[in-house]
């Protein structure tokens, strides 16, 4: 296949196996556009199981959060064959460049991440790995010299922070690193989750991308709207369901509900099942795919090996050149 050039230069994007599944925050956000990258640019996909680690503590629990997520990679149509698709800890590269990276980064700079604030904020307990989260996550990026990132909105300043740790780079031992570039979009920078707030595993407040079609159709009906009466009129793009309905339905049904919303006499109960309805039809048949793959895990894991050889290549040219630069290794 002719892979023309819509985003330049190498594309790579990680999804974390930290839960049960991936849930429609990451389709929408970001893996829905993986799918469309990795048919015109050389793309690169990763089960990034080391940043799990930070949360996830039980072996069996992390190996079958990793098949899920290589089987949902699978069913929403990344193709092995014209994407690499590994997973991160058949590279220990990876910690062999972080620790590089750790070496010219600014303590400061880690202690000012959102995501470790909310952790923070949160109450969590805060383990150093949640800390050297984003260096590991630059590591990523820069051992495959990654120059186009697609991401939600939240991962903006681990981006950020990426950018920096090249420039740095480059700026200590000779041009080493392109400097890559966030890809984000507007409208699905932030998916809404049930509360209306981001939607997210911590905020236990999310729609699994592969719920069994009762599962789907409770979590529809538990999405917070407000409390206006049947006849009353109503703003859809403050709605909870709507914003939702906006990434399914084709414009024709999204202008016919919004009608509905605006002249009053819906409940919400009438939008909620509309939601529901569009949703399943788009799913169902990732739903099915999905559960097929989980049928296979041995092709799983070959699909995964394969990937993790090709990522090596890339791999190997990055940490020769580096090493060397460093003055680290063989002389
Ligand atoms: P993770 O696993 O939390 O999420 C995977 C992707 O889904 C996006 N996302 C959302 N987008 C919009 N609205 C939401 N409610 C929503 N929830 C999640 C995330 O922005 C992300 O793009 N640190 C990363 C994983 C990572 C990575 C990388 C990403 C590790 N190494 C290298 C890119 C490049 C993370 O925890 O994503």
């Amino acid at each position: 296949m002719s892979k023309g050039p819509t985003v330049k230069g190498r594309v790579l994007s990680g999804v974390q196996p930290s839960g049960g599944q991936v849930h429609l925050g990451n389709y929408l956000g970001a893996m829905k556009r993986f799918v469309e990258l990795s048919k015109t640019a050389e793309t690169l996909f990763c089960v990034v199981d080391l940043h799990a680690l930070t949360s996830v503590k039980e072996a069996e629990k992390l190996r079958d959060y990793t098949r899920s997520l290589t089987a949902a990679y699978l069913a929403i149509g990344i193709d092995p064959e014209e994407t690499i698709l590994f997973r991160q800890s058949d590279l220990p590269e990876v910690c062999e460049l972080s620790w590089y990276l750790t070496c010219n980064f600014p303590l400061g700079l880690l202690e000012r991440a959102h995501a470790l604030k909310d952790a923070k904020a949160r109450g969590d307990t805060v383990n150093s790995g949640l800390m050297f989260y984003p260096i590991l996550m630059a590591a990523d990026i820069l051992l495959y010299r990654a120059e186009q990132i697609p991401v939600g909105a939240d991962q903006k300043q681990h981006i950020e922070m990426t950018r920096e740790i090249a420039q740095k780079m480059n700026s200590v031992y000779g041009d080493l690193f392109p400097i890559p570039e966030p890809l984000i979009e507007e409208s699905t920078g932030v998916i809404p989750g049930l509360d209306g707030r981001k939607m997210s595993k911590s905020y236990n407040n999310y729609i699994g991308l592969f719920e069994t079609e009762k599962a789907l159709e409770k979590k529809v009906k538990r999405i917070v709207t407000d409390s206006l009466g049947v006849e009353e009129k109503k703003d859809p793009e403050k709605c909870s369901v709507f914003k939702l309905y906006k990434f399914f339905a084709s414009k024709d049904e999204q202008n016919a509900l919004a009608n509905k919303y605006r002249a009053g006499g819906m409940g919400y109960g009438v939008a909620k099942q509309e939601l529901f309805r569009v949703i399943n039809l788009e799913l169902s048949p990732l739903r099915a795919s999905y559960d097929s793959w989980m049928a296979r895990p041995d092709d799983l894991e070959d699909i995964l090996l394969q990937g993790a050889q090709k990522a090596r290549v890339l791999a190997f040219e990055t940490l020769s050149e580096l090493r060397s630069a460093l003055g680290v290794g063989r002389y």
